[in-house]
């Protein structure tokens, strides 16, 4: 197997979702459902498509009903068998034999970081994708299979970028990039988390989809907290950019399909919107009654 094959995916579930507040004040943030599966699902989904069925949560507290939720629930399952759902019977089952899913618990939220670093003993000496649990890519326009191809290929982190407008930069992570893009993959050489939209370095966001050596836990290790005292993965990876020689260095896709930001609440809406009008069972319905509604407002 070559030194860079990835097998494993980690997902950190453990965030307080304060924007989300109080629909998270009980259940995480990735436990909210876009239609009719939680956030979460619609993420390991995503992994194990991309051919990775190994999946570590990183989780904090409210952890049971994600547990729950990639668990046989024996009662139900025999009520539904008792009625012959087996529709809905197959629709309980699928989280429960999607993945191999393990946890490991963070303790305090000391941020991105610090939930990637307790990792470590899980994912030993691999590379290994690090999907962000409130992040969702539209299954119909992949990325994580990409990026798996060119770390595969460059044996160099890399990290997804979209291309955002420019006032909503501080939002996010910003790329410092060198060169133009070749077959839409660039080279990073600096990041700036959350920069003043007038100082940023590009329009080039980072969102939610790593994939990283194992170096990246050294680096975490030594790395200091940072902006609100939480431990950085974006400064982490700023020093595997600029010294390549201790981490590899670090490439980004850019990625130019639909991605959803749930734990934002506007971003949670419209995902909720975009995915519904393309279902079968509610589609034709929502789109007649978006085209009502865009009437009233
Ligand atoms: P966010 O910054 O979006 O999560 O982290 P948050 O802190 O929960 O959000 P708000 O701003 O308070 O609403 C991105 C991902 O990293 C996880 C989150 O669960 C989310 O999936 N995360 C964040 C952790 O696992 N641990 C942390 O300490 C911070």
């Amino acid at each position: 197997m070559s030194r860079f094959k990835v097998t494993k995916a980690v997902i950190p579930v453990a965030g307080l979702g304060t924007r989300f507040l109080p629909a998270t004040k009980a259940m995480p943030k990735e436990m909210l459902p876009l239609i009719d599966k939680p956030v979460i699902q619609y993420v390991v989904e995503e992994a194990v498509t991309a051919g990775l069925e190994d999946v570590l949560m990183v989780t904090g507290r409210n952890k049971n009903a994600l547990e729950n939720h990639f668990d046989r629930v024996a009662e139900l399952e025999h009520n539904l068998e008792q009625k012959g759902d087996t529709d809905r019977l197959a629709k309980v089952m699928a989280s429960t034999d999607l993945a191999n899913i393990h946890y490991v618990r963070q303790g305090d939220p000391k941020g991105l970081g610090h939930a990637v670093l307790r990792a470590k003993a899980h994912i030993a000496e691999h590379s290994f994708a690090l999907l962000l649990g409130d992040d969702v890519i539209d299954a119909r326009d992949p990325l994580l299979s990409k990026m798996l191809e060119v770390h595969e290929s460059t044996g160099e982190n890399v990290v997804a970028l979209m291309e955002v407008d420019p006032t909503q930069i501080h939002l996010y992570g910003c790329a410092v990039i060198d060169g133009d893009a070749k077959d839409g993959v660039v080279r990073i050489t600096g990041l700036v988390e959350k920069p003043k939209n007038d100082e940023a370095p590009s329009n080039l966001a980072v969102i939610g989809r790593y994939v990283l050596r194992p170096e990246i836990f050294d680096i975490l290790e030594d790395t200091k907290p940072g902006r609100g005292g939480e431990i950085q993965l974006t400064d982490a990876l700023m020093a595997a950019a600029q010294n390549p020689d201790r981490a590899g260095g670090v490439l980004g896709v850019i990625f130019k399909g639909r991605r959803y930001d749930t734990g934002d609440k506007l971003d949670f809406i419209k995902a909720t919107l975009r995915l519904g009008v393309d279902r079968e069972d509610i589609g034709q319905d929502l789109r007649a009654w978006l085209h009502e509604f865009n009437n009233e407002i």
